[in-house]
């Protein structure tokens, strides 16, 4: 054999070698322990989380699509998201020991395989009737946290499925009902109460006044018999609706003096509002702008982490949702200080598209990038990550 083609071999033979899959079978390892599981061919199709919405979107009616694409007005915020984790460079170290990479991190006493949340998200029905379920299986089985607004998960617990969630509210307008909430939920076994404080009335959503969305079919789903009838509601006399305009600092401590359950404090944007959740009870802060959802125009999740990193000091974990897609983007956001981050339209997306394996999949590619991303920043754990690796002049940082 000519001295070229047998170095070629040779060449070829140790490129193969050296790929984890052949590294791991060589160490005895099923390939499918190192990447994500598999699931049929359909369901590994996609090979990111943006990939999923497309066919989502296909399988959704459009009223449905759009209710869950959408942001509010001009979705000035919703781009803002995205283009705020674009925005961040990481600066990576080398030469250090990634041979173990540990992704799991602890939040309030429970270890998590990763640092990712499945973020409350009302009206799923739309996509699929008992959605809430379909969700927390895929949640439960992956091993994370589920918020939930509705229904307690007393099915699951029929099937045996073990599961930490959070009962996901908008708060409730007077003492009693909120100590007759907490009293409650503590009762059905939820972990943390999550106080969503930024939906004070119904949003002004283009795409849904557009559409005439009718926003009864949030639990409904759309009808399919009503598909070109004129909606019961017009989606545009929604936008005043009041949700919870009440709602103040107070009702922590009404809930505090029934519940023992930790209240996370979710859609904190302001770094003043973070010290006042910590200085009301809060166990945890989740900054977010409800997915680009309510308030147009306002800061980027992720613009906005570093300055309540900062007021709040270390006194209670920080989560944070809005535009994470990618490992890198849970790097960034971890550095900068948060703990873990929520995600919401991907696993929607997941779910619409394949169901809960759909949701479980979305999960499990975002954790699988985040660890591999951790292992390429060499990080071996989310403790050796810091805020000096996160830079961009052009953003400030
Ligand atoms: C369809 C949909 C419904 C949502 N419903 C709620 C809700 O009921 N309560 C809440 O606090 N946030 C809600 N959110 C916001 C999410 O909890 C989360 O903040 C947001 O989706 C994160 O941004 P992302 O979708 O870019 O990941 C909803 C989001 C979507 C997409």
């Amino acid at each position: 054999m000519p001295i070229d083609r047998r170095a070629a071999i040779r060449r070829l033979v140790q490129f193969v070698a050296g790929s984890p899959l052949v590294a791991a079978a060589a160490r005895g390892q099923n390939p499918s322990t190192v990447y994500p599981p598999s699931y049929s061919d359909e369901v590994m199709g996609p090979v990111n989380l943006h990939e999923f919405e497309p066919i989502a979107k296909a399988k959704l009616h459009k009223l449905a699509y759009d209710f869950i694409a959408g942001g509010v007005e001009d979705e000035v915020t919703l781009r803002a998201n995205r283009d705020g984790f674009e925005c961040l460079r990481l600066v990576p170290r080398v030469m250090t020991d990634v041979s173990k990479v540990d992704p799991s991190v602890q939040l309030l006493g429970k270890k998590l395989p990763a640092p990712i949340l499945l973020a409350p998200t009302g009206g799923k029905n739309l996509i699929v009737p008992g959605a809430d379920l379909v969700c927390a299986r895929a949640a439960a089985h992956v091993g994370t946290i589920y918020s939930v607004g509705g229904a307690p998960m007393d099915r699951l617990e029929d099937e045996g499925v073990e599961l930490t969630w959070w009962s996901n509210t908008i708060g409730t307008p007077d003492r009693e009902s909120a100590q007759n909430y907490a009293a409650r939920v503590e009762d059905d076994g939820a972990g943390a109460i999550l106080l969503t404080v930024d939906n004070q009335y119904q949003s002004n959503r283009d795409r849904n006044n557009r559409n005439r969305f009718d926003y009864g079919y949030m639990s409904s789903g759309v009808p399919q018999a009503k598909q070109g009838q004129p909606p019961r509601s017009p989606a545009i006399a929604a936008m005043w609706q009041r949700h919870t305009p009440n709602l103040t600092w107070e009702w922590m401590n009404w809930v505090r003096s029934r519940s023992k359950l930790p209240i996370v404090v979710k859609g904190v944007l302001d770094p003043m509002d973070a010290e006042l959740a910590v200085e009301n009870g809060a166990a945890a802060v989740v900054v977010s702008n409800h997915g680009a959802r309510q308030l147009d125009s306002v800061m980027a999740s992720i613009d906005a982490l570093p300055d309540i990193v900062q007021a709040v000091g270390g006194k209670v974990p920080i989560l944070l949702d809005g535009g994470v897609r990618r490992g890198t983007d849970v790097v960034k956001a971890l550095a900068l200080g948060a703990t873990a981050v929520q995600i919401g339209r991907p696993y929607l997306w997941g779910m619409a598209a394949f169901g809960q394996e759909g949701v479980q999949r979305v999960w499990e590619l975002l954790a699988a990038e985040f660890k591999l991303s951790l292992a390429l920043a060499g990080k071996a754990n989310v403790h050796d990550l810091d805020k000096r690796m996160v830079r961009n002049p052009q953003c400030g940082l």
